[in-house]
C-alpha cells in the first residue's frame, strides 16, 4: 500500500513541477486589418503608418494586416471585404474616400467584426460602425480661417491648394474656407484639388497659377508638402512669403519640418493634425476587449501654430 501512495505522490509532484514550469498559454493575438489610405501620400501619412505599426505590435498582443490603397477607393474597398473574409478581429479603416464604404460595413456588421474609422469619418449612419477616433477638419479649417480674418488684410486673394478630392479632409477643410470666403468677401481667385496631397503637382499648379498672372497674396494649402511645392513656385518667380513676404501661407499637419518653417517664418501658419493614432487605437480596441464603455465618436485635441508666436522649443519637443 506504502508503495501505491509513493507512485501516485511522485506522479502528482513530477505532473505538477511540468505544469507549473510549461510556459503561460499565450493569449491569443488580435487581428487588426487595417486600410491605410496610400504608401507615400504625405510626411503625416507616413508617421501615421509608424503609429500604427509600432503600437499594435505582437508584443502589444496584436496581429496587424495593413493594406494600402494606392490612390484607389475601389482597391480600399475590394480589400476591406478580403479582410472580412480573412474573419479579423477588427477592421479599421483611413478612407481616401469618405463616401462609399456602405457595403464593407454592412459585410463587417453582418460578421460581427467592429468597425474603427480612423483619422478620417467616413459617411456611415452610426449603427453601422462601432467607434471613430479621427480629426475635425472642419474645425481644422475654421482655426485657419479665424486666423487669416485676424490679420486684417484690405483684400483676400487666395489661391486654395486641395488634398485628394472627396476625403474627408479636404472636405472639411475646404468647407470652412469657402465659408468664410462668403461670409468676409474673400476671393478664391483659384481652386484645385491634388491627386494624393502631392507636393510636385502643387508647384506646377501654383506655377501656372503665377504664368497666368492672378494675382494673389495668401496661398491655403490643405497639407504641409503641397504648401511647401506652392513656396518652390513662388521661389522660382521671385514673389515673397511668409511672415515679412507678400503672400500669407497656410498649411495643415504640423509635421516638424514644417513647423521649423513657421519658425523661420516661410509658414505664416500651421495647423495641426495629428497623425499619431496608433496608440488610440490599441486603448480603444483594449477597452472593447475588456467590455469597457468607449466614446463612439472621438476626435484629435489639435492646435495651431502661429509664426508670430511659436518658438524653437516647441518645434523640438514635436513628436513627428
Ligand atoms: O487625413 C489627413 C490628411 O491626409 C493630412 O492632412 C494629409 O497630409 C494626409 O495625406
Amino acid at each position: 500500500m506504502k508503495k501505491v501512495f509513493a507512485v501516485i505522490f511522485t506522479f502528482l509532484a513530477l505532473f505538477s513541477i511540468v505544469v507549473c514550469s510549461a510556459p503561460a498559454l499565450a493569449a491569443p493575438l488580435i487581428t487588426v486589418g487595417f486600410v491605410q489610405t496610400n504608401t507615400n501620400e504625405s510626411d503625416w501619412r507616413t508617421a501615421n503608418t509608424k503609429s500604427m505599426q509600432t503600437a499594435l505590435t505582437k508584443e502589444a498582443g496584436f496581429d496587424l494586416k495593413i493594406v494600402f490603397g494606392e490612390g484607389s477607393h475601389e482597391k480600399q474597398v475590394a480589400d476591406a471585404q478580403a479582410l472580412i473574409q480573412e474573419e479579423v478581429d477588427y477592421l479599421v479603416i483611413a478612407g481616401i474616400q469618405s463616401s462609399g464604404w456602405e457595403s464593407v460595413a454592412r459585410s463587417a456588421k453582418d460578421a460581427g467584426i467592429p468597425l474603427i474609422m480612423v483619422d478620417r469619418k467616413l459617411d456611415l449612419a452610426e449603427d453601422m460602425y462601432t467607434a471613430m477616433v479621427c480629426s475635425d477638419f472642419e474645425a481644422e479649417g475654421k482655426k485657419a480661417t479665424d486666423w487669416l480674418k485676424a490679420q486684417n488684410k484690405g483684400e483676400y486673394n487666395i489661391v486654395h491648394i486641395q488634398g485628394d478630392a472627396g476625403s474627408s479632409a479636404q472636405l472639411g477643410r475646404s468647407k470652412a474656407l469657402k465659408d468664410a470666403a462668403a461670409a468676409n468677401g474673400w476671393k478664391i481667385v483659384h481652386q484645385q484639388a491634388m491627386k494624393g496631397w502631392d507636393e510636385g503637382l502643387a508647384t506646377a499648379e501654383v506655377t501656372n497659377v503665377i504664368d497666368a498672372g492672378t494675382k494673389f497674396n495668401v496661398i491655403f494649402s490643405e497639407n504641409d508638402n503641397m504648401a511647401r511645392g506652392a513656396e518652390t513656385a513662388m521661389d522660382n518667380a521671385g514673389i515673397t512669403y511668409g511672415k515679412n513676404g507678400s503672400v500669407i501661407v497656410i498649411a495643415f499637419d504640423a509635421n516638424k519640418w514644417a513647423l521649423q518653417l513657421v519658425v523661420d517664418g516661410k509658414f505664416n501658419l500651421d495647423v495641426e493634425c495629428n497623425p499619431l493614432h496608433g496608440p488610440r487605437i490599441v486603448k480603444l480596441i483594449n477597452d472593447i476587449e475588456a467590455g469597457k464603455p468607449v466614446d463612439k465618436n472621438a476626435y484629435v485635441d489639435e492646435e495651431i501654430f502661429d509664426s508670430a508666436t511659436i518658438t524653437q522649443a516647441i518645434v523640438d519637443a514635436r513628436p513627428y
